[in-house]
């Protein structure tokens, strides 16, 4: 919790960005998780990872952003991502925070923005889709609720469900009168004890239980977890047989159960985050798995 409350630090933030030595270091980290900070490199990448067989998720970075001419230009961003990921023929799946197109300002900005995304999406040669991300869950609600409404009118859209709120159940469940596409993740968030489990054997057998609940039910699942147990798990009960699951990964984490897995046939997604607020990103997959600030250290070092 300590250090995701770093990432918002802007005081913090400031400090890096006037100190060009540490904010080279840090950027030199950051690239074992961030494609670049620029659409082109985010773009460049995606090329590169589906020449080798991959399929593509992008976001670019941003979140909580309360600035409603921000909001607009981070919407703009993503169609213009869309257009050039349809120049270059690829089918990709566009993943993005609500809270970075408008959900902190007012939840009606983020639908505007989204059904503006939705359609423009719909011009383009190659398939898109528009993943929504969750957020901390005194924002699930409005995640929700902004989801059902342009899931109504665009099949494209997909959702992602975090296993460790106690909620998740119910809320698969009332997805489930149709098909949809839906992401399940652990959770990234600190949250409090009465809404959510950490960690646990308890979280990851919950996990199978709803990726396992969400096959049958006919979505179309991404397995979105770097835990191996949890992939064996999934290989051996053979939900990806069902023709309607693929694997979901981060870029730069585990890239070695990414490989594997696509060399034995399975579908495999890489999750590839461009733009300026690396920074952000970094402090997040630091605060999720705190073994990486010693990696980022050696990243350093060895550069
Ligand atoms: P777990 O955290 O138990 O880790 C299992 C193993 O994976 C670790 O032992 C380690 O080997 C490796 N590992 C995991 N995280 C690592 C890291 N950061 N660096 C290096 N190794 C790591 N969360 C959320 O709240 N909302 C969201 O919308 C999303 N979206 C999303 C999309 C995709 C495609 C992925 C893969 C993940 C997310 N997440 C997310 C993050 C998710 O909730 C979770 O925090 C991470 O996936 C880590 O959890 P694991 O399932 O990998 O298991």
């Amino acid at each position: 919790a300590a250090l995701k409350s770093i990432a918002r630090r802007e005081d913090l933030k400031t400090y890096v960005e006037r100190t060009p030595e540490l904010y080279m270091l840090l950027q030199q980290a950051a690239s074992r998780y961030v494609t670049g900070e620029t659409r082109q490199e985010g773009v460049a990448a995606s090329r590169r990872l589906a020449a080798e067989g991959y399929k593509i998720s992008i976001e670019y970075i941003g979140e909580n952003t309360t600035d409603a001419d921000e909001c607009e230009a981070a919407a703009a961003e993503m169609k213009a991502l869309i257009q050039d990921l349809g120049r270059a023929g690829l089918p990709a799946r566009v993943s993005f925070d609500l809270s970075h197109i408008g959900l902190s300002l007012d939840k009606e900005l983020a639908y505007s923005h989204l059904m503006d995304v939705a359609a423009y999406a719909g011009t383009v040669e190659t398939e898109m889709e528009l993943f929504i991300s969750m957020e901390e869950s005194s924002k699930t609600e409005e995640i929700l609720s902004v989801y059902a409404r342009a899931a109504a009118s665009y099949s494209n859209i997909g959702i992602t469900l975090q296993a460790h709120l106690n909620r998740t159940k119910q809320d698969l469940e009332a997805l489930a009168a149709s098909p949809r596409r839906i992401r399940i993740v652990k959770g990234a968030y600190q949250e409090p004890e009465d809404r959510a489990i950490p960690r646990s054997s308890a979280l990851n057998e919950r996990y199978l239980e709803l990726v396992e609940s969400a096959i049958r039910q006919g979505h179309h699942v991404s397995i979105a977890t770097h835990d191996e147990g949890i992939v064996d798990e999934g290989l051996k009960s053979r939900w990806l047989a069902y023709g309607n699951a693929e694997f979901e990964m981060l870029y730069g984490i585990r890239p070695e159960l990414g490989s594997k897995l696509k060399a034995a046939g399975h579908p495999v997604r890489i999750y590839l985050p461009y733009g300026h607020e690396w920074y952000l990103y970094l402090c997040h997959r630091i605060a999720e798995y705190p073994p990486n600030l010693y990696r980022a250290v050696i990243d350093i070092v060895s550069k």
